[in-house]
């Protein structure tokens, strides 16, 4: 989480505020961005989080929050989409693998997915604006390739960060994200309690645009610096006279279980980790964001809210539902294409490795941008980045289950999507489902 540290020494100082904090399991995991890519494939693979109206296209006029029928979130009244760039290993043969995303401290058993906070901030109990109907928003970008470290003068420097844990974690997870320990870059080592990307959406508004073509302009950050020990989610400022409404601080945060690449991590200190934008840096992480809440209920969970660590069962506004409720809600993918669970030649998409320090560049007539999907949708709006031809229409079939073998030895996997191991554990032990990508003989 935050650091439950930090958020008690925060609690201690500034009093509380309204905040709720809960865990998503994941929809889906594809090449769609329906934000800055709509209708067509996206260039590179995303982990979509919320509610199943998702889909390569989020007409800005439909409420998502009646078409959709369940929520991979905590909270039933939530269907709005999350998502972000995936993480894959580079084995030292050259082939990539994801790395499993785990639930976070405290948010229960979810598959897969990511953390989600709405914070009101600082000063405690202050009235926030919640996001309306048709509200969207990107932070960071996937093509960057260098940026400063967190520092006090910059809030923007604060965003996007990195948390490599110790296990057991120690002094690498007491402060808040983006402060202590943390870096700009992904950790340039071995994290043995994986490593936590955390995103922080800019939280002033300009009160009237709800999503410009940029999907960025119409959000601002506070202005004034941030203190270390506090980080950006109490940081003390005004937003900008030019947006001027204080909306709900939203964060996201992202585990990856690196811890289990241990084996395999080169001897020879570089570091194997690429995000699926082919970008080995960090620098280009991202979140998007579609506001798809029911009615008035996250204004009504941000005035009454404030529970100090959020807890999603201390907010009575909203309706808590159970972890199986949140893993059966899933979308199958609509991308004939393989991008989990098993060694791939090369990332998804048209993704060649780019280490920067300039931006990324979009190669031209790269086979891999050559997708199929059921996109049957048109492709519409404005298109930010270098587009792949239009898709044509094919569905993703089940993958197939995993074959029999010889008995697996108490602790080691025995499933999980793309396993093609042996599923049969050594007498004394049965398969445990621990998410969707590990089972383990215990
Ligand atoms: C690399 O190693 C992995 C794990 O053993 C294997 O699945 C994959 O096929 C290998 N790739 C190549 C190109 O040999
Ligand atoms: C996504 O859009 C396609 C094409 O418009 C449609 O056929 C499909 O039913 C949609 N899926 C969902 C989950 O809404």
């Amino acid at each position: 989480m935050l650091g439950l540290s930090a958020l008690v020494v925060a609690a201690a100082i500034h009093s509380a505020t309204a905040t709720i904090r809960f865990g998503c399991s994941q929809l889906v995991t594809q090449r769609f961005d329906p934000l800055v890519t709509p209708g067509i494939v996206s260039p590179h693979v995303h982990q979509i989080v919320g509610g199943n109206a998702f889909n390569i296209t989020m007409d800005p006029n439909e409420d998502y929050s009646k078409t959709a029928t369940c929520t991979t979130c905590r909270f039933k009244e939530d269907k709005s989409n999350y998502w972000t760039a995936v993480l894959y290993f580079k084995h030292q043969n050259g082939s990539y693998i994801r790395v499993p995303q785990i639930p976070n401290d405290q948010v229960g058993s979810t598959s897969g997915g990511h953390t989600v906070y709405y914070i009101a901030g600082y000063p405690p109990f202050q009235k926030v604006t919640a996001f309306p109907k048709g509200f969207r928003m990107i932070v960071g970008d996937p093509m960057i390739r260098t940026k400063a470290a967190p520092q006090r003068n910059s809030v923007e420097s604060y965003a996007i960060s990195f948390r490599c844990w110790d296990n057991p974690r120690g002094n690498t997870n007491n402060a808040p994200p983006g402060g202590g320990q943390d870096t700009a870059a992904l950790p340039n080592k071995f994290c043995a309690g994986g490593i936590r990307s955390n995103i922080i959406f800019p939280t002033c508004w300009d009160g009237k645009t709800l999503d410009p073509p940029d999907h960025t302009s119409h959000m601002a950050y506070l202005q004034g610096t941030v203190d270390p020990g506090m980080g950006i989610i109490w940081q003390q400022g005004n937003c900008p006279s030019t947006h001027p409404v204080k909306t709900p601080t939203v964060i996201y945060e992202i585990v990856w279980d690196t811890a289990q690449f241990r084996d395999l991590w080169p001897k020879d200190g570089s570091q194997p980790l690429v995000m699926s934008q082919g970008d080995p840096t960090g620098y280009g992480q991202h979140g998007d964001y579609v506001f798809g809440w029911e009615g008035d209920s996250l204004q009504r969970a941000m005035d009454n809210c404030k529970d100090q660590f959020g807890t999603p069962e201390a907010c009575r506004e909203l309706t808590v539902i159970s972890d199986a409720e949140m893993n059966r809600c899933v979308q199958q993918p609509q991308v004939q294409e393989r991008v989990e669970g098993v060694y791939l030649p090369a990332l998804p998409g048209c993704n060649p490795v780019q280490n920067g320090p300039n931006p990324a560049t979009m190669p031209a007539n790269c086979p891999g941008a050559q997708p199929t999907a059921t996109a049957t949708s048109n492709p519409t709006t404005t298109v930010v980045q270098p587009q792949p031809t239009a898709p044509t229409t094919t569905v993703v079939q089940p993958q197939p289950t995993a074959p029999a073998g010889p008995a697996v030895p108490k602790y080691g996997q025995c499933g999980g999507n793309g396993w093609t191991g042996s599923t049969t554990c050594i007498s004394g032990s049965s398969c445990v489902k621990l998410n969707d990508w590990y089972s383990q003989c215990q």
